[in-house]
């Protein structure tokens, strides 16, 4: 798309009505690749370079929380080569990027259990976590090593040991209450969820979360994804009617 047709479509949007909170599955790096006989990690590599500018796009929009779907905790039953490639480009992002994230205010957050990650991976994710903790711009919340039901699980399993130490009655578990265990604890529910690369399916990303969450769906792969797409999956966001179940 041309620079001014690209404008176009930004100035479409409603900045006054921003989805607060946008989720998404980054999907379709291995296809991408494969497409132009590639390795799937070349695939991986150019889904980086989408994560920055969607990351730009996205905070320059005054989105206040982007989730990205990272590596799932089914992802371990890759490769062993491509799980460490996409570990490697996940510790060249940070490095590449943290100075950039810091200074436009973004404050980095992850969802999913990382002392399950390679130390190096552990050793960057918390250096970006620390050193952007008391940003007030956009939140940038990486899901790794993340599934929906582990989180839900894990919610589950805190809930009774708060029970036992008698911090928490049967009572007090409300949707409230419940989403404090949750790793999006200080997070709305997101507002759009949008999934490149043609598959129409959750892969268990914010089970919970996403119950009245609108869908935008594509079939551009991922590496593909430029900001022209997500000013569309906006665009068409802000001409839903949102019920949450009401008329
Ligand atoms: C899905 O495509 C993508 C992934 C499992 C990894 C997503 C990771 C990145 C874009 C890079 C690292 C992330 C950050 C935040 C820097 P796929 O491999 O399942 O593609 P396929 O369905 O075509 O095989």
């Amino acid at each position: 798309m041309k620079k001014e047709e690209i404008l176009e479509l930004k100035n479409k949007i409603d900045m006054n009505r921003i989805p607060e909170h946008i989720g998404i599955i980054m999907d379709g790096n291995g296809r991408w690749a494969k497409k132009r006989g590639l390795p799937r990690t070349a695939g991986h590599r150019e889904g980086v370079k989408r994560v920055t500018e969607i990351v730009e796009a996205a905070f320059k929009i005054n989105v206040k929380y982007l989730s990205l779907y990272a590596f799932s905790t089914e992802n371990w039953k890759r490769p062993s080569d491509e799980i460490e490639a996409l570990m490697k480009l996940l510790v060249q992002y940070i490095n590449k990027e943290i100075e950039r994230i810091h200074k436009n205010n973004i404050k980095v957050q992850v969802m999913g259990d990382i002392t399950k990650l390679p130390q190096s991976v552990v050793k960057e994710v918390n250096r970006a976590i620390d050193l952007t903790k008391d940003n007030t711009g956009m939140v940038l919340n990486i899901g790794l090593n993340y599934g929906g039901r582990d989180e839900i699980i894990r919610a589950v399993k805190q809930i009774l040991e708060d029970f036992k130490l008698g911090k928490i009655k049967p009572e007090d578990i409300n949707d409230s209450s419940f989403k404090d265990y949750l790793y999006t604890k200080e997070m709305p529910d997101p507002d759009l969820l949008i999934r490149p690369s043609g598959e129409l399916r959750l892969s268990n990303f914010m089970l919970y979360q996403v119950a009245y969450t609108e869908f935008w769906y594509s079939d551009i792969y991922w590496p593909d994804f430029r900001e022209e797409h997500l000013y569309q999956a906006i665009i068409d966001y802000q001409k839903r009617d949102r019920r949450f179940g009401g008329i």
